[in-house]
């Protein structure tokens, strides 16, 4: 009864900025870059196979002292530096990752400790190979919105971790690493509309097994990934009122050149568009992926699309300016 009789008023609201935009990206390697023969002979495999069906030449694996924190926290650190924010004024940390396997409930706290993040709140966020325009969506939101002045972004994967080294669908496919940027206000919209969804009646496609190791189902992921990325690409680039003659460059989550290169050919990219390539060298490291091409791309200036997709099954993208 009292409640009806208290007068209802609407609470303060949060004060946003008009638009968000990356700052900086930055990228970190493990040292120790492994060939395609030395896993290959524990899979009965080869270099030219690998080379042929998926375009890897090499990848990074990281030893014991680089754990998932070090990486994230060491790319993380590189992209604030690059962005002249200092750790202090940071609001929010996010780590897109699939592959966390340490104690710690979350990593993302973890980070933000490492950085001197000390006024942050932090999250990870789980979208698999979708985490990066997933986590990039929510930074974008709660700068706009008014719940973060800056967000330090991360994607980091130890699929070391996770990969069993005799899985003759997975042992060649993925890599380590941590890529990661630096989001704040912008009087303009530098990070367009997200399009994104999910479905979760494939998930079966990509699972851990008993012992958490990564189960993928190449052929129908391949085969899922080619029929729905050219049309998220498209719709991302509707959405951001631009077309692909606009394009800079086109960054998608980097799990198999061939998916890249029937994606950029199902769009029509002109030469002048960039298309990243960094899988050859650095293999698929999940949610990492999107930002550490990013990174491998230094001098470009203008649109970029990115579009992520993966175990979930999960998918989103967006088209941002590259910093
Ligand atoms: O990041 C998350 C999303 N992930 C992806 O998007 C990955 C999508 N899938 C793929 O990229 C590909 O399916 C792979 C690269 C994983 C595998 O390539 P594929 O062309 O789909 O191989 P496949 O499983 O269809 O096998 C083709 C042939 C088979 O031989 P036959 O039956 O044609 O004689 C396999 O037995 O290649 C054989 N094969 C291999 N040969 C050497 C399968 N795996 C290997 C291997 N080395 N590791």
């Amino acid at each position: 009864m009292l409640g009806s009789l208290v007068m209802a008023h609407p609470l303060q609201p949060s004060v946003g900025h008009p638009g968000s935009r990356i700052l900086s990206v930055a990228s970190y390697r493990p040292r120790t870059e492994v060939g395609n023969e030395a896993i290959a002979a524990l899979i009965d495999s080869s270099d030219e196979w690998i080379r042929r069906r998926c375009g890897i030449e090499s990848r990074r694996r990281a030893a014991p002292d680089e754990d998932l924190v070090m990486m994230a926290t060491a790319a993380a650190s590189k992209a604030l530096a690059g962005a002249g924010v200092d750790p202090y004024d940071v609001s929010a940390v996010l780590v897109a990752t699939m592959s966390h396997r340490g104690p710690a409930a979350t990593v993302g706290p973890l980070v933000a400790d490492a950085l001197g993040a000390t006024q942050a709140a932090a999250m990870d966020l789980g979208a698999a190979c979708a985490g990066f325009p997933y986590a990039l969506a929510t930074a974008d939101a709660l700068v706009r919105g008014g719940s973060a002045r800056y967000v330090v972004l991360v994607g980091a994967e130890r699929m070391t971790d996770i990969i069993d080294e005799r899985d003759r669908g997975t042992a060649f496919l993925f890599g380590d690493g941590a890529g990661a940027v630096v989001i704040g206000p912008s009087p303009t919209c530098d990070i367009g509309p997200v399009v994104w969804g999910a479905d979760g009646s494939g998930s079966e496609l990509l699972r851990y097994d008993e012992a958490g190791f990564l189960r993928m189902a190449g052929p129908e992921v391949f085969r899922w990934a080619t029929s729905i990325v050219p049309d998220l690409a498209r719709r991302a680039l509707d959405a951001a009122g631009i077309s692909a003659a606009d394009l800079a460059a086109f960054i998608p989550h980097q799990a198999n050149l061939r998916i890249i290169s029937a994606t950029a050919k199902a769009l029509e990219l002109g030469p002048h568009v960039r298309v990243a390539t960094d899988i050859t060298t650095n293999g698929n490291t999940g949610a990492a992926s999107i930002p550490q091409a990013m990174a491998a791309l230094p001098d470009t200036t203008g649109p970029a699309l990115l579009v992520g997709f993966g175990a979930g099954l999960s998918y989103g993208a967006q088209v941002v300016m590259m910093p």
